[in-house]
């Protein structure tokens, strides 16, 4: 075989082996095997070592034509090679529209949110507006102006976090009520005010050293006792039923005076007495009272002109009562099973 057929048959077997390369790997390969520098074409040309100077002009521009030619099968197979990846790529790609979607999980509204969104939407049918304050309180907002000087004994219960002598976790929402009357100047008021509260509390099923409140005031000229007993029976009427009963018994708070506890009818016995209420047929529900004269006159406003009443209710407690949830901290755990049982 001559040095030109050779050429021929190496150039053939180039080509059809280089079209029948799938991947972009072996096309690789066969470009190594003939344009590589242990390739077939180098071996071929070390071969011509012993030809004579114008035999290698010639064989060296024929070789040279032969792996222009293996070039221009490896780039077209390459191109053949890309495009045919690029196809299955889409092929495999293709959405399936028809296949069922993937269920997006939404959540819910926190129970405690829709306790406090249900209340301020009864309170805001009676023309109350909603108020807030901050939860780092000063002493003087939270106890002073509230009747509660430095050595009150009733500070004991309302222990909580200080962050200076004079600067405290608000233990209640309770000072919200001075704020408003200070900018309020002497004018008349109807607010509520829904919050977070803290106390030095060890935590129990029924205790939490965080908690909700939401704190209501009126202050006019002519606010009496009874219009607090059908504030609170509305109250009671909206969260546990239309015909639930309430009774205010004698208490002491020392910003209120007279000061009541409310009690509500047990929704779980009607009223007859059971383990719930145990066995009275009420449950207590919030604090309230009309506003103390101190406390009016501590906030700038004329006790012998104005007189007002407030009330206090835990949010949680509510929400328990409500829904007969048994302890306190399935509202902050965050346990989704808890959680979307109130959707
Ligand atoms: N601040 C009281 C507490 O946290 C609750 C309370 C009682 C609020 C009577 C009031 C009230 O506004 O009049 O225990």
């Amino acid at each position: 075989m001559s040095i030109l057929e050779k050429l021929q048959k190496i150039k053939a077997e180039a080509e059809e082996s280089i079209y029948l390369q799938k991947t972009l790997h072996d096309l690789h390969q066969e470009k190594a095997k003939y344009l590589g520098k242990k390739g077939v074409m180098a071996d071929f040309m070390k071969m011509m070592k012993d030809a004579t100077p114008e035999e290698r002009k010639e064989l060296g521009k024929m070789s040279n034509d032969i792996k222009k030619a293996i070039s221009s099968y490896i780039d077209e197979q390459k191109q053949i090679i890309e495009e045919l990846e690029i196809n299955a790529k889409l092929a495999s790609e293709t959405i399936d529209v028809t296949l069922p979607g993937k269920e997006v999980k939404r959540g819910s509204i926190h129970i405690l949110t829709q306790v406090i969104e249900e209340i301020e939407d009864l309170f805001l049918g009676m023309g109350y507006t909603v108020e807030e304050g901050p939860e780092i309180e000063n002493d003087e907002y939270n106890f002073e102006k509230l009747n509660l000087p430095k050595d009150h004994p009733a500070r004991d219960m309302q222990d909580t976090f200080y962050i200076t002598e004079e600067s405290l976790l608000r233990t209640h929402t309770s000072p919200v009520q001075v704020r408003t009357m200070l900018r309020a100047e002497g004018k008349p008021i109807k607010i509520i005010c829904p919050g977070k509260v803290y106390r030095r509390d060890d935590d129990d099923a029924t205790h939490s050293h965080q908690f909700m409140q939401i704190e209501g005031l009126v202050i006019d000229k002519i606010t009496t006792l009874s219009d607090l007993k059908g504030t609170l029976q509305e109250v009671a009427r909206k969260m546990f039923g239309s015909d639930r009963e309430i009774r205010l018994r004698p208490s002491y708070f020392p910003f209120t005076e007279p000061s009541v506890e409310v009690d509500v009818t047990c929704s779980n016995c009607d009223g007859k007495g059971c383990s719930m209420c145990k066995g009275t047929g009420w449950i207590e529900i919030l604090g309230a009272g009309m506003v103390h004269r101190n406390v009016l006159e501590a906030c700038g406003y004329n006790s012998e002109e104005y007189q007002g009443f407030a009330f206090g209710m835990g949010v949680e407690r509510i929400a328990m009562l409500k829904h007969g949830i048994d302890d306190i901290r399935h509202f902050y755990t965050n346990d989704i099973r808890f959680l979307k049982q109130f959707k």
